[in-house]
């Protein structure tokens, strides 16, 4: 029997701070009684500010602790499967932050852990949740828009200032850049899509192939150039093996083309919104930025014909909203007024609610291990594929005991 509400530890006060402002509409299911980071000087601030919490600079220390029965991980991703395989193996359930494992190896081991251990395990992809993508999961899944053919998701956000620190000295997600090049960061962009496919779900779909291609390396090294000069190693071209967009085009058993792209170094406003969805009876297209409203065309419901008949009307786009009626999501409707504007607009918050009510009710969440390893595979096959000049690479089935 679950403890309720469940007693919940944040490891990584970066974005484990963010999480702070959903926690208190959820506090009959999950409350926070602990904090861990391995820098001291924040374990001291969180100690003064919170002095209701226990507080750990030893994540070791933490996973002994009899009063933490969850940890939230929010620390450089390269950290997370080890992170969360010993959480697991401490008795402790995990919600990770993205992405969930770096390598093939990491994930089998993942899937093991959590088999074996029965624990809740979860993987934070926000994306998922957000209003419109929530909406477009209904709608998908309840087959307004026909038969499924094709998916596209974007991650563009300029975050080269996240790559350094103030001396010039390379943070976790520099090193990623310098030493990897590939879709290194994938489940922003597939997360919801894999959502809408059902993939790795009871009648859903699954990935089978990818290829991916990166363009040259552009932006990182007139960065570093500009700010720290001709003798930082970042201002040399060569220096970075991560080119500027990665893309990725995965094929899935039922036939279903998804385009990805990821690019965190090319100078522009923040795109992180971009989705697309194709089927028999129409289309879903998410707005150019977050100021833009999402749109759909369906057969039938929507102004105008596809193909375009003579006399009568074009087919013409309409905002998605004018389908919230039927297709809001139930959490959203409910929920709206309290969140739309806490982190990541809503969206951290039906993670959070998402974690907790999956333990309460002893089922799996809905990013469940089996997502998380597979959504996150992408990094490693992109890697492999851009290596061997876009050549395909095969998916692995991590459910061996699907029961
Ligand atoms: N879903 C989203 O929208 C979103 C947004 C931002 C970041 N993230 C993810 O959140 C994670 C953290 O990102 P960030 O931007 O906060 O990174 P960050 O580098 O700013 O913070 C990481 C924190 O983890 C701490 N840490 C490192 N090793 C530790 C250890 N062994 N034990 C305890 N603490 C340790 C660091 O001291 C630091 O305070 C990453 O996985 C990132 O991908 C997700």
């Amino acid at each position: 029997m679950a403890r309720n509400p469940v007693r919940l530890a944040i490891v990584g006060g970066g974005r484990g701070s963010a999480f702070l402002k959903v926690l208190a509409p959820l506090s009959d299911k999950i409350q926070l009684v602990a904090f861990c980071d391995k820098r001291e000087e924040l374990v001291g601030k969180w100690k003064e500010e919170r002095p209701d919490l226990l507080t750990f600079s030893s994540y070791e220390r933490l996973l002994e602790s009899p009063d933490v029965d969850a940890v939230f991980l929010a620390t450089p991703f390269t950290l997370h499967a080890d992170q969360s395989i010993r959480a697991l193996r401490a008795g402790k359930h995990v919600l990770c932050e993205v992405i969930a494992t770096t390598t093939i190896e990491e994930s089998w081991a993942l899937v093991e852990a959590v088999e074996q251990t029965g624990l809740t395990y979860m993987m934070a992809e926000n994306c998922v949740f957000t209003r419109s993508n929530m909406m477009v999961a209904r709608m998908a899944h309840s087959g307004v828009f026909g038969e499924l053919s094709f998916a596209e998701g974007a991650y563009i956000h300029d975050v080269r200032n996240l790559m350094h620190d103030a001396e010039g000295t390379l943070t976790w997600r520099g090193r990623l850049r310098r030493d990897f090049n590939g879709m290194v960061y994938p489940t922003h962009s597939l997360g919801p899509i894999a959502h809408w496919l059902n993939v790795n779900k009871e009648g859903g779909d699954e990935f089978e192939s990818m290829t991916s291609l990166v363009s040259k390396e552009v932006a990182n090294h007139h960065y570093f150039r500009e700010l720290f000069g001709d003798n930082h190693p970042g201002a040399d071209r060569d220096y970075w093996q991560q080119g500027d967009s990665a893309v990725a085009l995965i094929k899935t058993k039922k036939g279903v083309l998804i385009q990805l792209r990821y690019d965190v170094k090319s100078a522009r406003p923040m795109n992180a919104t971009h989705y697309g969805l194709q089927g028999a009876n129409g289309a879903f297209l998410a707005g150019r930025h977050q100021d833009e409203d999402p749109i759909v065309w369906i057969k039938g419901l929507s102004p105008g014909f596809s193909p375009h008949i003579p006399k009568e009307p074009k087919a013409k786009w309409e905002s998605l909203w004018n389908y919230s009626e039927s297709f809001e999501h139930e959490l959203w409707r409910k929920w709206r007024n309290e969140i739309e504007q806490t982190g990541h607009g809503g969206s951290d918050f039906f993670v959070l609610d998402e974690f907790a009510s999956a333990i309460a009710e002893n089922r799996r969440p809905l990013i469940d291990v089996y997502d998380a390893v597979s959504w996150s595979s992408v990094f490693p096959l992109s890697v492999e594929s851009v290596q061997s000049q876009g050549k395909p690479v095969d998916f692995i089935s991590f459910r061996r005991n699907r029961q």
